[in-house]
């Protein structure tokens, strides 16, 4: 497995999808360079990271969760974005995958999915996000795909637009999660389903449910210090990364990577 991560040379606030974007605030761009040469090379020292070429014009697709979703080693499910401002990355992204050999399944027009952000796996299962930007229909054609069981989450909260944005795993027993992020049903069925570890308000507007998790070491963003102390009195190694200048265009450390293999 390797995470994938993409030169952040294009990457700017260009048009407003979702809260956190605001043309009149826009990242600074050298700032952006040196959070994610920061990240990359905490990445690259716990774990293999290719990197992708940026896609010209596409400000978005340093956001390499989006690209897609690997269900199975060698197969990416690509995306469909919701938003027409970022459905040029979807052929970037396809061929890209297709010319290194992977099978790149694109799904009908009509449905919207965004890959990783959406869509997460745990201990051989799936959990999909609806609600935003990605369809709930799409989970029933995702799992005939590629025979995969998927539950559905429902996410009510526009600043939390992606599943990445308020639920991750810490290990196969455990979720990290927002509950204000998601509708009634879909907070019982987490806690019902897992042990739980319930991130307060303050911390989730500062993405801390958007974090890497690599054996028992967790990448998160800085100023979320109730979580990091909850995760180191479990013995966990953090690393608090500054990704002030992508949380501007709504995403931090996981939105920056995807998992592949
Ligand atoms: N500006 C991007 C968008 O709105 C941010 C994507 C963040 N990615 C994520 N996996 N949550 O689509």
């Amino acid at each position: 497995m390797k995470l994938l991560m993409a030169l952040p040379d294009w990457y700017g606030v260009e048009y407003k999808i979702n809260p956190w974007m605001d043309l009149d605030n826009p990242p600074r761009k050298s700032e952006a360079l040196k959070q994610w040469n920061n990240l990359y090379s905490i990445l690259k020292k716990l774990y293999p990271v290719e990197v992708l070429p940026y896609g010209k014009s596409m400000p978005d697709t340093v956001f390499t969760a989006n690209a897609g979703f690997f269900p199975t080693s060698g197969h990416i499910i690509i995306s469909n974005f919701k938003h027409k401002e970022r459905q040029p990355e979807e052929d970037f992204f396809y061929s890209w995958f297709y010319r290194r050999g992977y099978t790149a399944t694109r799904i009908p027009k009509n449905y919207s999915f965004e890959g990783e952000g959406d869509l997460l796996k745990c201990d051989n299962k799936f959990y999909g996000g609806y609600g935003f930007r990605s369809d709930k229909d799409v989970y029933k054609l995702i799992s005939d795909i590629v025979k995969i069981d998927i539950s559905v989450l429902e996410l009510v909260d526009p600043r939390w637009y992606h599943l990445d944005t308020a639920l991750y795993f810490l290990d196969n027993k455990t979720a990290v999660f927002y509950p204000g992020a998601f509708s009634e049903e879909s907070k019982k069925s987490i806690r019902d389903t897992f042990s739980t570890i319930e991130v307060i308000t303050k911390e989730a507007l500062n993405f801390a449910c958007n974090s890497i998790v690599i054996n028992d070491t967790v990448i998160m963003p800085i100023r979320c210090p109730v979580l990091k102390s909850k995760l180191e009195s479990l013995g966990k190694t953090v690393y608090e990364v500054n990704t002030s200048e992508f949380i501007k265009a709504g995403g931090s450390c996981k939105c920056l990577a995807l998992w592949s293999y």
